[in-house]
C-alpha cells in the first residue's frame, strides 16, 4: 500500500468548483510538497461553435440533455486521453472500492471525466474510457462531486500523505470497520471512556478493538460481515 506521486487530469465544465478542492488546506499543501498534481481542464474550452455549446438533446428522444461527443474529444486528446487510464464516475458504473483507490494510487496519472446532465455521449465511453465507476447508488447532478470523492480517497494513498500506521489501520482492513476512538476528556456527558483503553494494556486493548470492529461490521454492514464469513469457509483470500 502507499502509491508514488498521482497527477489528478479532470475535464469538466464547471473548473471552480474542483480547483476549490486543490487549493484548500491539506489537498494544497500535498500539491505543495509534490506528493500529488493535477490539471484541469475546462471542456467548454474546446466547445467548436460560437455559443460553445457543449450539450445538446438525446437522440431517440428523453429527458435532460447530452454531453456532446466532439468537445469531449477534443479536449480527451488535448491530454493524450488514448494512452492514458480514463475514469468516467456515474451512477451506471461498477462500484468504486477501497481496492480500486489502491489500485488508482500506483498510476502515474488518471484522468476524470465530470459528467453531468443526462450523461456523456456513449461513443466517448467506448472510444476513451477504461472504467465507469459509482460511488453508490443515488445520483448526483454534480460528476465534480464524484471526481472529488475519488481524488480524495487515492490522493491519500499517496506516500507522505498520512502515515503508514493509519492506513494500515482503517477500515476496510480486513473487511472490518474501525473500532470506536476516544480522546479527552475521560468523561464528557456522563459518558466514560471504556475502561480498558486507558489502562495500557495492549494485548487486550487490542483485542477489545477487534470485538468493537466485528460488532460494528455486524450491525452497520452485514453484508460486509457475510462476505468475511463466506471468505474464512473458502479458506480465506
Ligand atoms: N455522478 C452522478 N451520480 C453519480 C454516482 N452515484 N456515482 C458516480 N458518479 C455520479
Amino acid at each position: 500500500m502507499g502509491g508514488g506521486r498521482v497527477k489528478f487530469t479532470v475535464l469538466t465544465l464547471f473548473p471552480d468548483i474542483v480547483e476549490a478542492f486543490f487549493t484548500s488546506s491539506i489537498m494544497a499543501k500535498a500539491v505543495e510538497r509534490g506528493l500529488i498534481e493535477y490539471e484541469l481542464i475546462n471542456i467548454r474550452d474546446f466547445a467548436q461553435d460560437k455559443h460553445r455549446t457543449c450539450d445538446d438533446s438525446p437522440y431517440g428522444g428523453g429527458a435532460g440533455m447530452v454531453l456532446k461527443a466532439e468537445p469531449l474529444a477534443a479536449a480527451l486528446d488535448s491530454v493524450g486521453g488514448l494512452d492514458k487510464k480514463v475514469v468516467f464516475p456515474t451512477p451506471s458504473g461498477v462500484p468504486y472500492t477501497q481496492k480500486k483507490a489502491e489500485e488508482y494510487a500506483e498510476l502515474d496519472e488518471i484522468v476524470l471525466i465530470c459528467g453531468r446532465y443526462e450523461g456523456i455521449d456513449q461513443r466517448i465511453i467506448d472510444l476513451y474510457v477504461d472504467d465507469e465507476v459509482t460511488i453508490g447508488d443515488y445520483v448526483l447532478s454534480s460528476g465534480e462531486v464524484s471526481s472529488l470523492v475519488l481524488i480524495d480517497s487515492v490522493y491519500r494513498l499517496c506516500s507522505g500523505v498520512i502515515t503508514q500506521e493509519s492506513l494500515e489501520e482503517e477500515s476496510f482492513q480486513d473487511n472490518l470497520l474501525e473500532y470506536p476512538h476516544y480522546t479527552r476528556p475521560e468523561v464528557f456527558r456522563g459518558l466514560a471512556v471504556p475502561e480498558i483503553l486507558r489502562g495500557g494494556h495492549h494485548a487486550k486493548i487490542e483485542e477489545w478493538r477487534h470485538e468493537k470492529r466485528i460488532e460494528k461490521t455486524k450491525k452497520n454492514r452485514p453484508d460486509l460481515w457475510d462476505l468475511n464469513k463466506s471468505i474464512e469457509k473458502s479458506g480465506g483470500y
